[in-house]
This record gives structure tokens, sequence and C-alpha cells, in this order.
């Protein structure tokens, strides 16, 4: 037997729709249940031929035990190790090498020095720092967003260099970008499962939260077809199994906006019915095929181009 274990936090609708959708299935030889931690030893294998992973972001302990699952056999969605790697900056600096159109972005150093660092700590930053090239650069308006993030926590739309001046207190410890603002005709999100699976939905962040998925515009053919190249290429280099992006079209060019969001929202609530279903049915038959093509006792994680191009550079130790 095969046990496909899905870990999760306060959310309930996909989790639970996704459980079901697995066993309704009657698929010989798998079952799919809430994953159940009792105990955590190091080496020791998990019973989960899969894990679907929705919260190890928020709960470090949940993370050490995906990776000591991952290394004892269990095909972990999402890879623990690349996103524990992972932040919103690499990930732009990526776009920037696979040519996925990206707003312009740079990282700022934290507005306050971190917990035991002072002023001598930083003696590799130049004083001052070139901000006017910075400002240049990006230009106003501008959006200021942490480095590693998500649920549109600490998300700044700066007007001018005045608001960036008195905003960036705000943010303390945190790094953040700041990122030119694309103005855009449209707005998609869109899910990918697999590097392979791509649902492209409308979507307004200008509504309500309730209505973001309520749009009045529809991609056409070419422009479907454009995102999800863009929208395949950026998982398949990144490595992610389960992510969403985002991309907001500005004279024709998708630029993607978010793409690092490895236990995107999948509620019912927000999502809609349609996609629901859709997010729902493709999870489930995802995690099916993982959990076939389990070999137990050995690394089942997906890799992506970034990380599997270098690693098979020839190896430094013998
Ligand atoms: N560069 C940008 N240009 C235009 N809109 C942006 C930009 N960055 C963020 N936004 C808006 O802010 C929202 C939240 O920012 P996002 O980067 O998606 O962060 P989070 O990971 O918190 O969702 C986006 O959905 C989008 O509506
Ligand atoms: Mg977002």
């Amino acid at each position: 037997m095969k046990k496909i274990g899905i870990l999760f936090g306060k959310e309930r609708s996909f989790p639970h729709g996704v459980i079901e959708r697995i066993n309704s299935k009657k698929i010989d030889g798998i079952i799919a249940e809430p994953v159940s931690i009792s105990k955590v030893m190091q080496g020791e294998a998990t019973d989960y031929a899969v894990i679907i992973d929705r919260i190890s972001q928020d709960v470090p302990f949940y993370r050490a035990y995906l990776k000591n699952a991952a290394l004892t056999g269990t095909a972990v969605i999402n890879n623990p190790f690349w996103w524990s790697a992972d932040e919103k900056f690499f990930n732009n600096c990526l776009a920037t090498k696979i040519d996925v159109p990206v707003p312009k972005t740079v990282i700022l150093p934290s507005y306050e020095h971190p917990d035991d660092t002072g002023n001598e700590s930083f003696s590799n930053l130049a004083f001052p720092m070139d901000w006017e090239g910075i400002f240049e650069y990006v230009g106003f308006p501008a959006y200021m967003k942490p480095f590693a993030g998500g649920g549109w926590k600490n998300v700044y739309r700066l007007d001018s260099l005045g608001d960036f001046y008195e905003k960036h207190p705000e943010t303390e410890q945190l790094v953040m970008m700041l990122q030119e603002e694309i103005i855009f005709d449209e707005y998609y999100r869109c899910y990918c499962i697999g590097g392979k699976h791509v649902r492209i939905m409308p979507y307004e962040p200008r509504n309500p939260h309730h209505l973001r998925y309520v749009a009045d515009f529809k991609p056409t053919k070419e422009r479907l077809k454009q995102m999800e190249e863009i929208v395949l290429r950026i998982n398949q280099y990144l490595g992610y199994d389960f992510n969403t992006v985002e991309l907001a079209i500005r004279d024709g060019i998708p630029y993607a906006i978010d793409f690092c969001n490895p236990a995107p929202d999948a509620d019912i609530a927000s999502v809609g019915q349609e996609n629901f279903e859709w997010v729902i049915e493709t999870a489930a038959s995802y995690a099916i095929e993982r959990a076939k093509a389990q070999k137990p006792g050995q690394d089942n994680l997906t890799w992506g181009k970034y990380i599997s191009n270098s690693a098979t550079k020839k190896a430094l130790y013998k």
C-alpha cells in the first residue's frame, strides 16, 4: 500500500477535497489521508510515499520533518530543500536569465539592523549607497515588498520618493525588494502542477478579496499560449511541483509579478467552484502519478533545471 499524506494548517477545503478525490478513484494500492506525526527520528522513513506540503513555510518543525522524509524516500510536493533556499529576489534574478519578462527590481538592506548586528557589521555596504541610481532604475510608482513573503503582507505601493522615505522605516528588519510598478491591462493568476499542467485564471487584484477571480477580460488564444509557455518555463527551472505565477500584461507583454507561491491559495471560497475543481482533480491525479513512480529509500524529489544543470557538473569530491 502506498500512502499519500497531506500536511496542512488552517485550510480545510483543499486538503480534504484532495484526500476525498484520490480515495474516490479507488486505485489499487493507493490511499490518501492527513499526515499524522507522533515522533520524528533522524534517518527513519515515514509511512508516506508522497506528501503534499501546504504549511511548512509557517512551521519550521514541519520543514525539518519533510527534509528527513525526503531523505528517506518520500516524494515531497514541493521539494523542501529548494523551498528553503528559494526567495522572490532570486526568482526574479533567474527570470532575467531565462527570458521571462519581470519588472525592474532591486533588493534593499533592511531598514533596521538585524538582531545582534550594528554599524560595524556593515562595513561592506557603501555609505551612502547609490540611492540615486536605485531610484532612477526602478522609478515611481513602485512596489516595495518582502523578498520572502506572501499573502499581501507588507506590500506597499509607493507613489514617490517621499512615500518611500515615509514607509521604509515601517518595514523594520524585513528585507524588501523595490520594484517598478507594472501598470497592466490584464492580470492573471496561473496554477502550475507537475511542471506540465497549467490553469490560467483571469484575476482582478483591484477588486475586493471575494471578487478577485471575477474579471471582465479573457485571454486570446495567442496570449494564452504565450502565458502558458512562461509559466512552464518558470516552474521547470525553479523545480516546483505546485506553484502559482501571477502575470501582469502591459503592452502585450506578460510580466511575472509573483511566482514564489509553493502553497498557493486553493480555497473554494477564493478561487471559485470551477478553478477549485481543476486544482483538486489535477493535484489528486498528480499525487497518484508521483506515488506510482515513487521508489522506496531513494530520492523522489523534483529538482528544477537550475539545480540539475549545476548538479551535473563534475563533483568536487570523490
Ligand atoms: N510590480 C508590480 N506592479 C503592479 N502590481 C504589483 C506589483 N507588485 C505587486 N503588485 C500587486 O500587489 C499584489 C501583491 O503583491 P505580490 O507580489 O503578489 O505579493 P504576495 O506574495 O504577498 O501576494 C499583487 O497581486 C499585485 O496586485
Ligand atoms: Mg501574490
